[in-house]
């Protein structure tokens, strides 16, 4: 829940700007499996959270956006088609209203006031929250009806190409196409999505180790470019290839020779994870919970050992959650891009608290460092609120 109630919201909007607006919602996201598959072509299963931004909307009169931030406090104005980047939070929604205008969208000036309770840095994708938020409602305002994948595709554009952060398609999607209680199977090549239902009584405990390494940034960037070079060898071989994607684990193995150790453990990461994505959907449509916990696992190990995108405190925080076999636990792995963020733990219901109370003194011992640890819901993608 956002902790802000609708009603507030539009009381703060009316008074800053001395009109009604309409209230906007893009959620955050967890990722159960799927890490760094996205932008090699392959396949993702993330589920929208109840952790969200909101944005209040209204039309104004002129071709100026005036865009308010509760959390920073600040209010940035810029005319629509304004290309200056200014490398700090408006960038988000800056970048969005200039990515739809370049999608061919004729955009109309509007006072936003946004406000968000996805925590930033935590990996939960709190920039295509504010992103698919801030784009849904210039749509709407504009008076355009909302196209889905066209908005994700415009928020991931803003980001790569005008925030200048490389990610893939997964956060925005996501954010725009989620499903109350499920999961979404993202097919990042065909852009289709089949819905999974979470199983009934089970939670998704989400823990923030409240690191984020340095390294996090350029760390993504190299391992995308580690793939890059992977599917590069690899063709010479396997003309037909594209991306990872269109490599098996048998094709891995029998080129092996063309491949680095290292390129050739990050190919095996993205080539089993791709895999891993289908079995757990079918896990979990199936509750079959030893399946669950055992791909959980092997994916958080391929992260550590082959694409060495966690970091000790993930490691920690994983294994604190899944040891001692306690049977209410599921599964749990680190989630995101890595470096530092969160690990998602699946556990049943009833168990959630008690699972909390464990980990954050557990995890506080071992570190040193108190953790956030949120139990989330699975919530509907992009829409409006009022
Ligand atoms: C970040 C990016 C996503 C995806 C994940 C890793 O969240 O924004 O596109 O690549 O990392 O799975």
């Amino acid at each position: 829940m956002n902790d802000t109630s609708t009603i507030d919201l539009q009381h703060r909007f009316r008074a800053r700007f001395g009109t009604d607006g309409t209230v906007f919602r893009a959620p955050g996201r967890v990722n159960l499996i799927g890490e760094h598959t996205d932008y090699n072509e392959g396949f993702v299963l993330p589920a929208a959270i109840d952790l969200a931004c909101r944005v209040v909307a209204a039309p104004r009169d002129d071709d100026r956006l005036v865009i308010h931030s509760e959390s920073v406090g600040a209010t940035f104005t810029a005319r629509l088609g304004d290309a200056a980047r200014s490398r700090q939070w408006s960038d988000y929604p800056l970048g969005v209203a200039w990515s739809l205008q370049r999608d061919g969208y004729a955009l109309r000036g509007a006072d936003l006031l946004i406000d968000s309770n996805v925590p930033i840095g935590a990996g939960l994708s709190s920039s295509a929250a504010i992103e698919v938020a801030v784009g849904y409602a210039l749509l709407d305002v504009a008076g355009h009806a909302v196209d889905r994948k066209r908005l994700a595709l415009a928020c991931q554009f803003a980001e790569n190409e005008f925030v200048g952060a490389r990610c893939g398609i997964m956060d925005q999607y996501v954010s725009c196409h989620g499903a109350a209680g499920s999961a979404v199977l993202l097919d990042c090549r065909a852009l289709t999505h089949r819905i999974v239902r979470l199983p009934d009584g089970v939670e998704m405990v989400i823990c923030n180790t409240m690191v984020k390494h340095e390294i996090s940034t350029g760390g993504y960037n190299t391992r995308r470019a580690e793939c890059e070079e992977g599917v590069r060898k690899l063709a010479a071989a396997l003309p037909d290839i594209r991306s990872l994607r269109d490599v098996t684990r048998d094709d891995l193995e029998r080129h092996r020779d063309l491949l680095t150790p290292l390129i050739y453990r990050r190919c095996r990461h993205i080539v089993t994870e791709n895999a891993r994505v289908h079995r757990l959907a079918a896990a979990l449509e199936a509750r079959d919970r030893a399946a669950i916990g055992a791909l959980m696992a092997e994916s958080h190990r391929s992260m550590r050992d082959d694409f060495e995108i966690s970091c000790p405190e993930l490691d920690v925080m994983v294994d604190l959650a899944t040891r001692d076999g306690n049977p209410h636990v599921l599964g749990a792995r680190m989630t995101g891009g890595g470096f530092g963020g969160s690990a998602v733990v699946l556990v049943d219901e009833a168990h959630a608290d008690a699972l909390r109370q464990h980990l954050g003194p557990a995890y506080q011992a071992a570190t040193g460092i108190a953790a956030e640890i949120r139990a989330c819901h699975a919530a509907d993608g992009a829409g409006r609120e009022s």
